[in-house]
Parts: C-alpha cells; sequence; structure tokens
C-alpha cells in the first residue's frame, strides 16, 4: 500500500536544523529556524515558566480530560493579553477561542472552521509569508491567493501594490495579515496603513484573519497587538491565529490559540460549536501543560510581571542585534545598504542576496539561513558577529 509513495524534501526551514546540527566546523552558526537564542546561543526556559510550572507540579490533582477547549481560565487570560481587558468585543460576548497545539494548531483549526463556513474559500496571504502558512491553510481546503507586501528591490513594503490588488477583494473571501513582526521579512504595517486596511475590510466586506506568532517581539505587548485590537473593534468578524511559541519560550510545549470574533453573542455561541466539532474530529483536544503554564503566568501579577521582563529583555536584544549587524557589516565592507535591518521588527528580516549566495555561505562558511536569505537574527550575538558579517562581505564582494 505505501511502496509507491515518495519521498518528499525536508521542510525549508525544519529540514536546515539537521544539517546545521551534523556541521562539524566549531565556527558554524545559525540563522535558520525562527528560536529566540541568548548570548551564549542557548534557548533557555523562560525563569517565569520554570517557576509556574514548579507551582503546577505541586498544585495538580488530576490528570483527566479538560475538554476541546482548554481550560476557560487560559481561554479568557489569552483573549485579554490579545485583545486587552474590557475590549468592546469582549464586552459585548463577541469572542470565543479555543487553546490549540501553537500557532500551527490555530491556524489549522481557524482555516477547517472557515472552510466550513464557505467550502473552498479563497484565503488572500502576502507574498511573501511563512512557508508553512500554505500547507496548513490549503490542506484544510482554503484556495490560496496572494498580495504584493514586500518589495525587495527597496527591501521595504509596498503597501500601495497590497491595497491595489485587495480593493478587489469581497465578501466571503479571508485575507491573512501578520499582526506584527512580519515572517519572513520584518517590514510591519503602520498604525495609518491598518486603518486603511479596516476602512476596507468594512466597505468591502471582506473578513481579516491575523496571524499572531510573535506578540512582544517588536515594540511591546500592546503596540504589537494594536492591528488586531483595531480589526476586533471595527469589523463584524475576525479570525486569529495566537502563538505562545516565542512570547513564553514554549515551542515544543506546543501553545496557541484559535480566537474568532463573531458578529453577536448568538452567532458566536454557534460557531464556537462548529470550532470545537473541527478540534475534536482532528486531535479531540489540546495537550494541557503548556496552557496550564500560560494561563498560570498570565492570572498571577508576580508571576506576569516576571515574564513581561523576560520578554523585554529578549525584545531588546534581538533590537541591538538589529543595529549591531547594520553597523558591523559596513564596517566589514559589504557591499549595498543594509540599514533596513534595524527598520524592521521582530525575529526576521531578509539579507536580501541569491540563493546561490545563500549556498556559498553554507558550503564555505557554515552559516546557514533559509534560501530565500531570510535571517533568524537571534541567532547572532557579540561573538559570532564579526565573522558572520566579514564572510557576509567576502561573499559578496
Ligand atoms: C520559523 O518560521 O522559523 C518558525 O515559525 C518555526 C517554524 O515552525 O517554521
Amino acid at each position: 500500500m505505501f511502496d509507491h509513495l515518495n519521498s518528499l524534501p525536508a521542510d525549508p526551514i525544519l529540514g536546515l536544523l539537521a544539517t546545521y546540527r551534523a556541521d562539524e566546523n566549531p565556527n558554524k552558526i545559525d540563522l535558520g529556524v525562527g528560536v529566540y537564542k541568548d548570548e551564549a546561543g542557548h534557548t533557555p526556559v523562560l525563569q517565569a515558566v520554570k517557576q509556574a510550572e514548579t507551582r503546577l507540579l505541586q498544585s495538580e490533582e488530576t490528570k483527566a480530560y479538560v475538554g476541546p477547549a482548554g481550560t476557560p481560565g487560559f481561554n479568557t487570560a489569552m483573549q485579554e493579553l490579545v485583545l486587552g481587558a474590557g475590549h468592546p468585543a469582549l464586552v459585548a460576548n463577541r469572542v470565543r477561542s479555543a487553546q490549540t497545539p501553537g500557532g500551527c494548531g490555530a491556524l489549522r483549526v481557524l482555516a477547517e472552521f472557515a472552510d466550513r463556513a464557505k467550502k473552498g474559500a479563497t484565503i488572500w496571504v502576502s507574498d511573501p509569508t511563512w512557508a508553512n502558512h500554505v500547507p496548513l491553510l490549503g490542506n484544510a481546503g482554503l484556495e490560496i491567493k496572494s498580495y504584493p507586501y514586500y518589495d525587495r528591490a527597496t527591501s521595504s513594503l509596498q503597501f500601495d501594490a497590497m491595497v491595489e490588488t485587495l480593493k478587489n477583494v469581497g465578501e466571503g473571501d479571508l485575507v491573512l495579515f501578520h499582526a506584527c513582526c512580519h515572517n519572513p521579512c520584518g517590514a510591519d504595517l503602520t498604525r495609518e496603513q491598518w486603518h486603511v486596511l479596516v476602512e476596507m475590510a468594512q466597505k468591502q466586506g471582506f473578513t481579516p484573519f491575523i496571524d499572531m506568532a510573535y506578540q512582544g517581539f517588536g515594540d511591546s505587548l500592546g503596540d504589537d497587538a494594536y492591528g488586531v485590537r483595531l480589526m476586533a473593534e471595527s469589523v463584524p468578524e475576525l479570525l486569529v491565529a495566537a502563538s505562545c511559541s516565542k512570547n513564553f519560550g514554549l515551542y515544543r510545549e506546543r501553545v496557541g490559540m484559535a480566537m474568532v470574533v463573531y458578529n453577536d453573542a448568538a452567532a458566536a455561541d454557534k460557531g464556537q460549536s462548529q470550532m470545537l466539532n473541527v478540534v475534536r474530529g482532528n486531535y479531540s483536544m489540546p495537550p494541557n501543560h503548556g496552557g496550564a503554564i500560560v494561563e498560570s503566568i498570565l492570572t498571577d501579577a508576580s508571576l506576569k510581571a516576571n515574564w513581561e521582563a523576560e520578554l523585554t529583555e529578549m525584545r531588546e536584544r534581538i533590537n541591538s542585534l538589529r543595529s549591531g549587524v547594520v553597523e558591523s557589516l559596513a564596517a566589514a565592507g559589504a557591499p549595498g545598504d543594509f540599514s533596513f535591518i534595524q527598520r524592521q521588527k521582530g525575529m526576521f528580516s531578509f539579507l536580501g542576496i541569491t540563493p546561490e549566495q545563500v549556498q556559498k555561505l553554507q558550503q564555505d562558511y557554515s552559516i546557514y539561513m533559509v534560501d530565500s536569505s531570510r535571517i533568524s537574527i537571534a541567532g547572532l550575538s557579540q561573538s559570532n558577529m564579526e565573522y558572520f558579517c566579514q564572510s557576509v562581505a567576502e561573499v559578496l564582494g
């Protein structure tokens, strides 16, 4: 039965990790997968997470099933983190959600949910977008089309072209936006641009679908949620996939939330029954441990303060690496203007070099990045910065 199956190439992002791990060069640098690293190259468990886990181990009394939505405490705390406590959509009882296995689980559940509402609905995604959006949304039945987003020639957002394409998108179509820290390009929408998109959604009737995988990695927890919060109070319906992988450092625990803002409370109750049915038919219910950690942090003032301080530290380190790499590339004599890296947000930027140059950096210098030249900034450090910048200068020179 399975003999005829062909083998597939490794995933373009996760596959890099295996090649990197097998590389014996002591100078190797991993700028591939989007995982935060500290100066020593480690991805530490946050202190707030450790404290929450210690408490959970002592207080947990049962491992009995929770249910397809996860716990109410997790959902309430996460809705408030994303929308802000007292948000008009929460007050109007228009919001429902489910804890999911990571942001990927949220994207998949929401895509299947949308497909139930309109079979084979079209979803517009940015060009470029995160590579895994395509299988996550497409395999659920949605038809994928793209709108222009990032201009590689100027290394910046091409908002006019984006608007030009989206102005023909109407009711029954979904449009996927990145809430902040765009993956892969790091070029984010300004507040004014969010307002333009909100007006378009109101006028044309398309349904916004926001992927929020990096809340807190751009400017702050609140600033990074500006677009989501604005959309949630301005449009009748909205889908949001939130991830706790990066901001809580819970990558392997798989914690996220699939959230829907509905027209009214009655539609919300009906819609939630469909969403929970999608969950039950996929994986029955989410794993509990990671969600319990998030709930415990968000519902305890002192743990929350510790977590926010750690999140700020991660964000500030990435931002200082962004300025550092711009300066060091110039000092190493790398041809071109890389100042856009400093203006961009979050874990990623495109270096803007060719796939052949990316290959050369990997083969000759053991520097690993995705073929598109996306670099995960947190993989840089004071100790590898010079080697990285000199290598880039040599390859480009
Ligand atoms: C990335 O883009 O590197 C991360 O979102 C991790 C992943 O699963 O691809």
